[in-house]
């Protein structure tokens, strides 16, 4: 195996995560205000166009159709859906069958990659927490990203923008990975090959250094193979939220939605909350 270690980060100087670029492959531990933003992570920036081959879209495709129906369940008709934190676009691939999908993400390089994916959808550089569109969805949809929200502050300010761009009658749906009720630590394994002989591996371990706090954290160490044969290792340390069933419902009741937990656990056992929040008509 050759161990690439040229040129392929290009963040050496600046970045806050670990890479083996530039160090071993353990994490610098940073404390909250230092630690790296999402924009930041090697995940949503350099490792960007390896998103698809790190965690491929038909994985998304049972999860998909869940969202639907949870998007679907408002009391108007639904065709207009703002997703935030769209990422890759992968629950955005098979939402854009039935619905319109306007995209929205922090980072450049991963609207990039959605784009490529899901040409027909509009897409928008934005942060959740601020974004405004300056017009209204039949319904909003915030997936995993909604887990980068790693403060109360934060997560009051992405439930509002939820609300500003949700019209009256319509449903916003959050799937964070975990809520403190259901939050196990743990480790994930996967990724993929392509047919042109690139391949990504990643290792995901969970764990909560605090559990009276929002935040847990997760070590993400990423392995590339180019179609070379060249290997490269990334490592970040994302820090993400977790919230109480209860926070979360008096939350959305805040800003105007009429809030509900729907507990679902899909094929591969993995057991999530999904929180909806229904705007009164
Ligand atoms: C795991 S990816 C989302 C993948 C997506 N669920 C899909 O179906 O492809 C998480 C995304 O959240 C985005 N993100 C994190 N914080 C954000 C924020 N404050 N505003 C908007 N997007 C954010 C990241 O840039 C990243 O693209």
């Amino acid at each position: 195996m050759r161990f690439d270690v040229t040129g392929l980060c290009g963040k050496s100087e600046t970045c806050v995560n670990s890479c083996a670029s530039t160090a071993p492959l353990y994490g610098v531990r940073l404390d909250g205000e230092t630690l790296g933003m999402p924009e930041d992570y090697h995940l949503y920036s350099d490792l960007a166009p390896w998103f698809a081959l790190i965690t491929p879209p038909e994985h998304y495709e049972e999860e998909a159709a869940v969202y639907a129906r949870l998007l679907t369940s408002g009391e108007i008709p639904v065709r207009e859906v703002l997703e935030l934190g769209s990422g890759g676009g992968h629950n955005a691939s098979y939402l854009k069958h039935d619905l319109t999908m306007t995209l929205v993400d922090l980072s450049e390089d991963m609207l990039a990659v959605s784009r490529v994916r899901n040409p027909e959808c509009e897409h928008v550089q934005g942060d959740m927490r601020d974004v405004r569109l300056g017009r209204d969805f039949d319904a909003v949809f915030v997936h995993d990203a909604i887990s980068y929200m790693a403060t109360e502050a934060d997560l009051t300010r992405t439930i509002e923008t939820a609300f500003a761009h949700c019209r009256p009658g319509g449903v916003a749906v959050f799937a964070p990975d975990h809520t403190r009720e259901i939050f196990r630590p743990g480790t994930e394994h996967g990724g993929s090959d392509a047919a042109d002989g690139r391949g990504a591996r990643y290792l995901e371990w969970t764990w909560d250094p605090d559990p009276d706090d929002t935040w847990y954290e997760t070590e993400f160490v990423v392995v590339t193979r180019d179609a070379d044969g060249s290997v490269h290792v990334s490592h970040d340390t994302h820090r993400l939220g977790v919230f109480p069933r209860g926070t979360w419902l008096r939350l959305l009741d805040t800003a105007g939605f009429a809030g509900s937990v729907t507990e679902t656990t899909f094929e591969d056992g993995i057991r999530v909350d999904i929180l909806v929040g229904r705007r009164p008509l």
